[in-house]
């Protein structure tokens, strides 16, 4: 298999483009698109963004020691990307786009109303890492669409068509493919269905490989170490970059 070696630089991907929404006293609401975002902390539940001190959000942040963080849609995919490209120094960004500003529970900031999910965050520590600068914060309260609510009071947050930022392109989230632990439950147990109970496991013939009964240098010869059988050769037909 034929590989790159890049300089260091930003390649997790996909991460969530969220709307970061901020408020200063006395000013409009203003709304910046973060996709350095991240779940720091179960309990208690923290976050974390980052931001580079240029821009407008910067300060009212740092100084209100607040913010919301407001997950994204496919409907909400051009205000997520105009408010990323747009300054609130120019922009009312909540009136150009339509948006509703959402009155918090907790803290000053509003949220976006058209949102399903916003999440009031109180920074408890700026950390200065370089271009960009990080505010870790507790998570003080969560506002969630009843639309998204089913009829036995669950959730179905994976129904609201959330968005994900990738290599510098946006993406609505896809197929299930499985679901936390199925890899090990048993089958026939409940969630488990014959559907997904495969899905991604390695196939058997590469358990040869797992269980060290095949070395690398047999793969290269084309060869088993015990028989005839020939190993197909992929690495012999790609050209080295
Ligand atoms: C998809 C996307 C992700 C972004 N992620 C970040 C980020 O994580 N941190 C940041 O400082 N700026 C990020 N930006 C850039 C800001 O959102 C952009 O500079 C915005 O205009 C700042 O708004 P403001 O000046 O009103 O604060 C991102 C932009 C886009 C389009």
């Amino acid at each position: 298999m034929a590989k790159q070696t890049w300089k260091p630089g930003n390649m997790l991907y996909p991460v969530p483009a969220v709307m970061v929404s901020c408020q200063r006293k006395g000013e409009k609401p203003n709304i910046i698109t973060v996709a350095w975002a991240g779940t720091v902390c179960t309990s208690p539940a923290m976050v974390s963004i980052s931001v580079r001190p240029e821009r407008y959000s910067y300060d009212i942040i740092k100084e209100s020691g607040e913010f919301v963080i407001n997950l994204t849609t496919k409907e909400l995919t051009y205000a997520t990307d105009y408010c990323g490209v747009r300054s609130g120094r120019d922009v009312d960004k909540y009136k150009e786009m339509g948006l509703t500003p959402l009155e918090s529970k907790v803290v000053k900031a509003p949220g976006i109303a058209e949102s399903p999910v916003n999440i009031e965050c109180r920074v408890t520590e700026v950390k200065e890492l370089g271009s960009h600068h990080m505010f870790i914060a507790e998570v003080v309260s969560v506002t969630v669409d009843d639309k998204y609510m089913n009829e036995n009071g669950r959730f179905e947050l994976n129904k609201a068509g959330l968005v994900s930022y990738s290599h510098g392109e946006y993406f609505e989230q896809g197929k299930k493919i499985g679901k936390f632990g199925y890899s090990v439950k048993k089958e026939g147990t409940k969630n488990t269905t014959n559907k997904n109970k495969n899905i991604n496991k390695p196939e058997e013939k590469n358990n040869d490989l797992k269980n060290n009964k095949l070395r690398r240098s047999d793969i290269k010869t084309g060869k088993t170490k015990n028989s005839n059988v020939k190993i197909k050769n992929k690495r012999s037909k790609t050209t080295k970059k």
